[in-house]
C-alpha cells in the first residue's frame, strides 16, 4: 500500500470509518414466540434450547450483525396471545424475523402479520400442512403431519394390517394426520374402522381406549401433541390390555420423545413410530450435535423440537450470510428458498416452491440401547416432501 493510502486507512480505522458498515450494522432482531408456560411448556423450552445451542456453537454475530433474541411466551394453544406478541414485537421492537411457533394455532394467528409486514417467519415446530400457504414469507424447519403420517400408513399396510382406527387430537395437526392416514392406508388396500377425535387439552383417554379395545382393530393410529399425553396414553394402552388383544399401537414419534420416554419406561418398548429426529440417529453430524448439546445441557436429552429450533437458526444464519446481512422479506426469502444442509436428523432442504421442508422420514422401534430407551431407526423414506399439499 502507498504511504498516503496507508495513512488514510490508518486514520479511517482510528476514526472507526473502515468497517463502519459492519460495526454499526443494526442488530438482527429475532422475535421468538414460544409456549414457555402451561401444560405444553416443554415444547417451547426444547425449541429454545436448540436456538441457544446454535448460537452458542456458531456465535451471536452473523454477516456483521449481532443477533438479538426477543423472547415471548404465548402459553400454548392461545392464538390471540401469539398474535398480540407478534404485533408488539413488530410494532414496538421492530423485529426483523419472527420465529418459534410451537403450535399450529399460533402460526395461523401470526401468518397474516408476516404477510402484511413482509417479515420472514421461521416455523420451528407447528406442523399443519397449510401453514406455509398463509404467508409467502413463511419457511418451516420442523415437518408436516402428512410428511410423517403417510409413511406410517404405508408401513401398516405393508405389514399385514387391514383394519385400523384413527385417534387424533381435535385440531389442525390431528385433522391432517387423520386425513393423511386414511388416504394412504385405504389407497394401499386398508380399511378404516373408525375415525375418532379427542380434545386437545387435558383429554381423559379411558373412554377412547375402551372404544378401541371393544372394536378390536388390527391397530390404532394415534396423534397427540408431544408432551405428557403420550406417556399417559401408552400406559393406558398397556394397562387396559389393548396389546394383549393384539391391537398394535401406531403413532407419530410425538409420543416417544427422548425427554419423556424414561417416564413411560418399559411400557414404550416395541412401539413403532414414524418421525424425523431420533437421538439414536447414526451420523457424524448427529454425534457432534449430541456432544455439544451434552456440554450445554448435561442433564437433558435432545428431541425433534431441539433440532427444529437448531435448524431454524441454521436457516437464518446461512441465509443472512448469502444476503450479506440483508433481512428484508423479499431478499431473505429469495436466498432461503432451496437451501440444503445436513441436519442432526439427516439431509434436509427447503422446497423452493412451497418453502416447506424436504427430509427423510424414519420408521423406528423403541428399544433399550446402553440402558437408555431409544427410537432405533430401521426403515427410511428418503427426501420426502409434504404429501399434504397435493390434492
Ligand atoms: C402443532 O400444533 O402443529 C403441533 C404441536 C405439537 C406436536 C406436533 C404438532 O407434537
Amino acid at each position: 500500500m502507498k504511504p498516503f493510502k496507508k495513512a488514510l486507512s490508518t486514520l479511517a480505522l482510528a476514526c472507526g470509518l473502515i468497517g463502519a458498515g459492519q460495526a454499526h450494522a443494526e442488530n438482527l432482531k429475532i422475535g421468538l414466540i414460544l409456549p414457555l408456560s402451561g401444560p405444553f411448556s416443554t415444547i417451547g423450552k426444547q425449541i429454545l434450547d436448540g436456538v441457544k445451542l446454535y448460537m452458542n456453537v456458531h456465535g451471536d454475530t452473523v454477516a456483521g450483525r449481532k443477533v438479538e433474541l426477543l423472547l415471548r411466551d404465548d402459553t400454548g394453544i392461545a392464538p390471540a396471545v401469539s398474535q398480540r406478541a407478534a404485533q408488539e414485537l413488530l410494532v414496538n421492537e421492530k423485529v426483523n424475523i419472527l420465529a418459534g411457533f410451537g403450535f399450529t394455532p399460533a402460526a395461523f394467528a401470526v401468518a397474516p402479520l408476516s404477510e402484511s409486514t413482509k417479515t420472514p417467519m421461521v416455523v420451528m415446530n407447528a406442523a399443519t400442512s397449510s401453514i406455509t400457504t398463509k404467508s409467502p414469507y413463511i419457511l418451516r424447519t420442523s415437518s408436516t403431519m402428512g410428511q410423517f403420517t403417510a409413511p406410517n400408513a404405508m408401513w401398516a399396510a405393508k405389514n399385514g394390517m387391514k383394519n385400523v382406527i384413527t385417534l387424533v387430537s381435535d385440531y389442525g395437526p390431528g385433522h391432517d394426520a387423520e386425513k393423511q392416514f386414511v388416504k394412504t392406508f385405504t389407497e394401499n388396500g386398508g380399511n378404516i374402522a373408525a375415525q375418532i377425535r379427542m380434545p386437545v387439552q387435558s383429554p381423559d383417554f379411558s373412554p377412547f381406549l375402551q372404544r378401541v379395545k371393544d372394536a378390536k382393530p388390527d391397530a390404532v393410529f394415534l396423534f397427540v401433541p408431544a408432551g405428557e399425553q403420550g406417556v399417559a396414553f401408552i400406559k393406558g394402552y398397556r394397562e387396559r390390555g389393548l396389546d394383549k388383544e393384539g391391537i398394535e399401537l401406531l403413532s407419530t414419534g410425538d409420543i416417544t420423545t427422548e425427554d419423556l420416554i424414561a417416564a413411560t419406561g418399559d411400557a414404550a418398548i416395541g412401539l413403532k413410530t414414524s418421525f424425523t429426529y431420533s437421538e439414536a440417529h447414526d451420523s457424524d453430524v448427529n454425534r457432534e450435535f449430541k456432544q455439544k448439546y451434552k456440554a450445554m445441557y448435561p442433564n437433558q436429552r435432545p428431541t425433534f423440537l431441539t433440532v427444529g429450533g437448531y435448524d431454524g437458526m441454521h436457516l437464518i444464519y446461512e441465509t443472512l450470510k448469502k444476503t450479506g446481512g440483508k433481512s428484508d422479506g423479499d431478499t431473505f426469502l429469495a436466498s432461503a428458498k432451496g437451501m440444503a444442509w445436513e441436519s442432526p436428523r439427516g439431509p434436509i432442504s427447503i422446497d423452493p416452491e412451497t418453502r416447506d421442508i424436504i427430509q427423510n422420514v424414519y420408521i423406528r422401534e423403541v428399544k433399550k440401547v446402553d440402558g437408555l430407551l431409544q427410537n432405533v431407526e430401521f426403515d427410511v423414506i428418503p427426501n420426502f416432501k409434504d404429501p399434504g399439499k397435493q390434492p
